[in-house]
């Protein structure tokens, strides 16, 4: 993992590394397991891509990974998906933003014809994106960091349509208080509006760190960790309301073909309660 600057975390060697990975593993997925995982626009562009996966291929086959690894990616698109699509069955129109969309393609799997989705990265995230996902009338992109707040200007919202945020993998690289200021920012300017992202706990956050460490990359330690969300967002703001929160592994189907490696980890890290996820709603 690099750091190029404050605000941009990557893992990986270079930039397309970083939205290569998540990308990468939901195409895996996509392709071994499609009842628990479907994503053809992911299989798609994995496949199209001028990139070499082997080395990051190898590097999680060798430590016996792999499959858990990718799955992380996919249980994060189906809980996100089932949250987004359950709250599109009120708003069959709402904004969307992806914070941090790097090549995701939730679009491609929830759009009802009718919602106008937004994705936001950071400037050379966006120019990659946008080579394997041309921008549509009601899929753009906005090429901001997330801690610029002129991003705000660049999201038609409308409270009637209302507005849902989706955060993958994003918030657990800065420090609290910067997280805090963006939550309280966003939950004034966005009221109605509803965020799901993923997150972890302490110690989550000190095995990732132990890793990033051996490997080097002290630069881009784990930071933001969540024990109590309902505590923490009593803490932050009176406008910001515990929707729902579970543990990482809690909504995903134990398929009987996952490898034994993979269903032992998601057993370990469910009993450490290491990731789980979080979802919010901006009050009035
Ligand atoms: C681990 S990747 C996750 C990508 C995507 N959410 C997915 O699931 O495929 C993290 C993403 O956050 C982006 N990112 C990092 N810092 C950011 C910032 N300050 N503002 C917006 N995006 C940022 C990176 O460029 C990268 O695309």
């Amino acid at each position: 993992m690099v750091k190029i600057s404050d605000d941009w975390v990557l893992s990986g060697d270079t930039v397309e590394e970083t939205m290569y990975m998540p990308l990468w593993g939901r195409g895996n997925i996509s392709k071994i397991y499609p009842k628990y995982f479907h994503d053809p626009k992911a299989e798609e562009i994995v496949k199209n891509l001028d990139y070499d996966f082997s080395k990051v291929e190898s590097f999680y086959t060798n430590k016996g990974i792999k499959e858990y690894y990718s799955l992380t990616f996919c249980a994060r698109a189906n809980n996100f998906d089932d949250a987004l699509l359950r709250y599109m069955e009120n708003n069959p129109q709402t904004i969307v933003v992806n914070l941090g969309a790097g090549l995701d393609t939730t679009f491609s799997r929830i759009d009802n014809g009718k919602i106008l989705f937004y994705n936001l990265d950071l400037p050379d995230a966006i120019e990659i994106r946008t080579k394997f996902i041309p921008e549509t009338d009601r899929q753009k992109c906005i090429s901001k960091s997330v801690f610029d707040y002129s991003w705000f200007e660049n999201v038609k919202f409308s409270r009637d349509k209302g507005i849902f945020f989706l955060a993958g993998g994003l918030f657990m690289y800065f420090e609290e208080e910067k997280v805090k200021l963006l939550f309280k920012d966003m939950a004034e300017r966005f009221s109605g509006g509803e965020l799901i992202f993923d997150g972890s706990s302490k110690l989550g956050c000190k095995i990732a760190n132990r890793g990033l460490q051996k490997a080097g990359h002290e630069e881009v330690m784990w930071r933001f960790h969540i024990g109590n969300p309902k505590k923490l967002f009593a803490r932050w703001s009176k406008k910001i309301e515990l929707v729902d929160t579970y543990a990482y592994w809690k909504r995903t189907p134990k398929i009987p073909q996952f490898e034994k490696k993979t269903k032992k980890l998601m057993r370990i890290t469910s009993f450490l309660k290491m990731g789980k996820f979080v979802h919010v709603r901006f009050l009035e």
